[in-house]
């Protein structure tokens, strides 16, 4: 049986207000989010949606570094704009709040304390690189220098991207600091850390036995996550950009921002109002968090422990993660200005919100990484909003004007078509409610538009403008239902276009329904009046897409432009090259390294022999894209052991200045074993 709650606490991730909120962020998090947080308000639930900027991190100090400002004045900056284009674009929290505002200052000190009290942290000192220029310990992503496994003079004191090994900054040959460019000396310092380890075995039955309904994408993660065991998390940072450690003698240190972000809900709901406990602390709130994927570690895992240590909190009943959106084929990227900002979106498409919030919908990446194209953007809207629903809704209200002076109609006899469609209404009603509520929004979208199909079907079939001379009093109650469809439509379609519905029922008179209005066939009274509708939706020509493309192109070159080559290195003699024995081979299996985020496992047949090769690619393709995939593998390269595993050979891949990887493969395919030369 399900658990039945009295209210509902709505997380969307906070944003970081280091940059504009993009198409990635919308599909991912705040669409689906704001699409079920309009239902459960359509079905009259007590909800809270949640949501602010994420104002701390090291990100943040470095823009303000580059762009010679404060970090203060970057998240100014971004948090307005944030916060006003989602206001625009109808992302409809109760709040949007900040990690910079008082209150949340005092909520996530109070709560490091609890914690500190409870002596739930464990303390330990570390030695750790400080740059003496500037006088700052440095976060191990602002470390660079020679990886000690491939050579690679560009890895970082996290990770060698080349060779996929993770690293501790110390591993660094020749370490230099991002900052200043100086060689970072080593210095003791002390920090908090959470033993998540401890919490391991409750983690374990709380996710992996009592929340088996989580999206597999989820459940996946938090699983292997679990299985590779859990470490002690530092929750500390020295950093002069954060919310300082509440503690005597902890000077110079903040909280980590993935400590304060997430404390962040529970700020922003108290700034909301008095009433936060009650949505915090019943064990009748059912809270859920929206993310994307690159969160679920830290909603799923480190927040829960969070929450039980300090105690009095309710736990998140789901997470329903999504998958990453990707535009034209490419990742999407803040840092490279691969993106559709929605702030220029709502400069370049003024009105056409519902427009971008049904694409979004429509291609949304619930179970694996999706595209965003321009062109199917367009198609989407002329073939669907405007040919279907724009469509079907127009000419049920011109109709009425035209024949019945914009008046509904008397219904007369029905006959079992007319039935069939009416009881079609109801089906589809329940087939979208019942997506909803599983957080499977593209089907939801669809069962919506199948009724606005349906509509379309039901006057193709009907033909009333054959028929209105002939037969009016037929054509009375075909419109009759039409219109009763459409006021259908202004409900169920109000979660996903709110701007669209909006209109609808201004059209129709329609006041404001409620979602159990919805399946019901007398919603519009015979006489009463229907105005004069505008159009809901307009073509997209070509021309405006292309503009769009062009953008981007324009992006593409900037970056061609700015591509740095790395300088030759030395020369060496042709028996120096005649000793790589470069072979062609296919990869027969390919599986993710556990407890890596880089290595890929690979089985590949060289025609000499099938063997195993470990190689950093993990982050940039999924092990069954890779299976029959033919590639070059330096078949004599000394074998090394990479986190256990005896790697026989190197993969040969080509990487361009913004890190992207892309294999060489021979031109066509050749026999396995093929020499390189
Ligand atoms: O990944 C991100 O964009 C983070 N700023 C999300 C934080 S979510 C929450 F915990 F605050
Ligand atoms: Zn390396």
């Amino acid at each position: 049986m399900m658990k039945k709650y009295k209210r509902y606490l709505i997380t969307a991730a906070l944003p970081y207000a280091n940059g504009p909120v993009h198409i990635g962020h919308l599909a991912g998090v705040y669409v689906p989010a704001d699409i079920f947080v309009r239902y459960l308000r359509l079905k009259g639930e007590d909800v809270l949606f949640i949501c602010g900027s994420d104002e701390h991190g090291v990100p943040i100090t470095i823009k303000a570094r580059q762009e010679k400002v404060s970090p203060q004045d970057i998240v100014d900056k971004y948090h307005n704009l944030i916060k006003e284009s989602f206001r625009e674009f109808g992302i409809s929290f109760d709040i949007y709040s900040r990690t910079t505002s008082k209150i949340h200052y005092q909520t996530a000190s109070d709560f490091f304390k609890t914690l500190y009290e409870k002596g739930e942290f464990i303390e330990k000192t570390t030695s750790q690189y400080f740059d003496e220029e500037v006088n700052q310990f440095l976060a191990d992503r602002y470390i660079v220098g020679t990886c000690p496994h491939c050579g690679n003079d560009s890895a970082y004191g996290d990770q060698c991207e080349k060779c996929g090994t993770s690293l501790s900054a110390t591993d660094l040959i020749n370490p230099r600091s991002m900052l200043s460019g100086s060689k970072p000396v080593l210095k003791n310092t002390l920090h908090w850390f959470l033993p998540l380890d401890k919490h391991e075995k409750e983690l374990r039955k709380w996710i992996l036995e009592e929340h088996k309904n989580w999206k597999p994408n989820v459940y996946g993660q938090c699983k292997s996550w679990l299985d590779a065991g859990l470490q002690p998390r530092a929750v500390s940072r020295d950093l002069d950009w954060g919310i300082p450690v509440p503690l005597e003698g902890a000077k110079g240190k903040v909280l980590y921002v993935w400590f304060d972000a997430p404390i962040g809900y529970i700020s922003a709901t108290k700034e909301f109002t008095p009433e936060w406990e009650k949505y915090w602390k019943q064990n009748d709130t059912r809270l859920i968090h929206f993310i994307g994927k690159d969160n679920i570690v830290f909603h799923c895992i480190i927040f829960p422990v969070m929450l039980k240590t300090h105690g009095g909190y309710i736990l998140p009943d789901n997470v329903p993660a999504n998958e990453f959106l990707n535009l034209e084929g490419d990742k999407i990227s803040t840092s490279r200005n691969w993106a559709v900002w929605l702030h220029e979106y709502l400069d370049d498409f003024k009105g056409k919100q519902d427009v971008l919030r049904y694409v979004l919908c429509a291609t949304m990446p619930e179970t694996k990484d999706n595209d965003f194209t321009w062109k199917d953007f367009q198609a989407r809207n002329n073939n669907e909003l405007v040919a279907i629903l724009g469509n079907f809704v127009n000419r049920s209200l011109v109709l009425t004007h035209k024949y019945f002076n914009g008046k509904v109609p008397e219904i007369g006899n029905l006959n079992d078509f007319d039935n069939q469609t009416l009881n079609e209404i109801v089906n589809l009603k329940q087939n979208l409610e019942e997506n909803l509520e599983n957080f499977r929004f593209r089907d939801a979208l669809k069962a919506g538009m199948d009724l606005a199909r349906l509509g379309n079907k039901y006057l193709a079939d009907t033909e009333p403008w054959k028929i209105i001379k002939t037969d009016p009093e037929r054509v009375k109650t075909i419109l009759h239902i039409s219109l009763q469809i459409t006021a259908n439509l202004a409900i169920i379609l109000e979660p996903f276009l709110p701007f669209t519905t909006t209109k609808l029922s201004e059209y129709l008179n329609l006041g404001k329904l409620k979602w159990r209005d919805a399946g019901n066939i007398q919603l519009l009274k015979p006489g009463a009046e229907i105005k004069e509708p505008g159009l809901l939706f307009e073509k997209i020509e070509d021309d405006v897409v292309e503009k769009q493309l062009q953008k981007l192109q324009s992006v593409k070159n900037i970056a061609v432009q700015n591509i740095q080559v790395k300088p030759q290195k030395n020369a060496i003699s042709y028996d120096d090259f005649a000793k790589m024995d470069i072979r062609t081979g296919t990869i027969l299996e390919a599986s993710k390294v556990p407890k890596t985020d880089k290595l890929m496992q690979l089985k590949i047949k060289t025609g000499i022999d099938e063997r195993t090769v470990v190689s950093g690619i993990a982050g940039y393709f999924k092990p069954e894209d890779l299976m029959g995939k033919q590639v070059c593998l330096l078949a004599n390269l000394e074998p090394r052991v990479i986190k256990g595993i005896k790697s026989h050979g190197m993969i040969l891949l080509a990487e361009d200045s913004d890190g992207r990887l892309v294999f060489v493969t021979p031109e066509q395919k050749v026999s396995d074993g093929s020499e390189v030369k």
